[in-house]
């Protein structure tokens, strides 16, 4: 796919991974519509789009199916298209599974912390990719749908919740390439490492200390080197149903 003029949607684009997404497919002169929690949040990203055809944002909850529904039927009708999705807004609500101390449970994590990551990270990613194929479909034109997955769908310590939905948005990349095939529609997967943002930024130091000396490239990863692989799986059109993994070598 030429991105040039192309329709691209990107969920949680306000900061982090999103933001650089909607940085390096502008410069490559898409038609971005940037979707977080609060479209006002989005004005530095939307800013720093220089060299895009069209830049829109909008507001919604893509836990929200009603939501989600409308959001995709305002974009097309603004955009009058729809090229491709990046499903890339996630959260963390870290926890150790249980805690047990001298005897006694010290924590475990609540249904709360376990629902509210499933409800962005895996049900946010279903609602998205289903209507955005629906459009896609309609309109007859193809399209690429990327889930953004992590180094932690092999399982981190802490992460029981977000673990089981970056391997659940790996496996639905590979079940949409099976299934949406027959409409032009190709999928991807990209799964980070840990890298510079603020969700990194907010693990104890401790934590990011030992991650830190275990990377063998010895750095942590820049937003862009992830908003590259995502570039390349709308460029290649042989590229579907696959995981590119960008972690500095790095093995949970
Ligand atoms: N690997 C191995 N051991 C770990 C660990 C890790 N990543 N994280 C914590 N532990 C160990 C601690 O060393 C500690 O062991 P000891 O009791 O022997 O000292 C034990 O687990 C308990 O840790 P805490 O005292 O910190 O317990 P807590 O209940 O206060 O917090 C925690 C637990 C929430 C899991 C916290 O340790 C934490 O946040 N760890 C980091 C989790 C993590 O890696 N998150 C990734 C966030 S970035 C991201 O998600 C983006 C991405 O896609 C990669």
């Amino acid at each position: 796919m030429n991105i040039q003029n192309k329709v691209i949607v990107i969920t949680g684009a306000a900061r982090g991974l999103g933001a650089a997404m909607a940085k390096r497919l502008a410069a490559q002169g898409a038609k971005l519509a940037l979707v977080d929690l609060d479209a006002d949040s989005m004005a530095d990203a939307a800013a720093a789009c220089e060299g895009a055809a069209d830049v829109r944002t909008y507001g919604a909850n893509v836990a929200n199916e009603d939501q989600v529904v409308a959001l995709f039927n305002n974009i097309v009708a603004d955009f009058g298209s729809l090229d491709g999705l990046v499903n890339n807004a996630g959260i963390t609500r870290d926890a150790l599974l249980i805690k047990y101390k001298d005897g006694e449970l010290v924590s475990k994590m609540s249904l709360d912390q376990w629902q509210m990551v499933i409800d962005v990270n895996l049900t946010g990613v279903f609602l998205c990719g289903r209507e955005a194929a629906e459009h896609m479909a309609r309109l007859g034109n193809g399209g690429v749908i990327i889930n953004i997955s992590s180094i932690s769908r092999a399982g981190n310590v802490g992460q029981s919740n977000y673990s089981a939905t970056k391997s659940g948005v790996e496996a639905m990349a590979v079940t949409w390439a099976k299934e949406l095939a027959r409409y032009g529609i190709r999928t991807g997967a990209v799964a980070p490492g840990f890298i510079n943002t603020e969700m990194v930024a907010a693990m104890p130091d401790s934590a990011k200390e030992k991650i830190a000396g275990m990377v063998p490239l010895r750095r942590m990863g820049e937003s862009d080197e992830i908003a590259q692989a995502v570039q390349f799986i709308f460029e290649n059109d042989y590229f579907s149903g696959r995981l590119i993994e960008v972690d500095g070598a790095l093995r949970l």
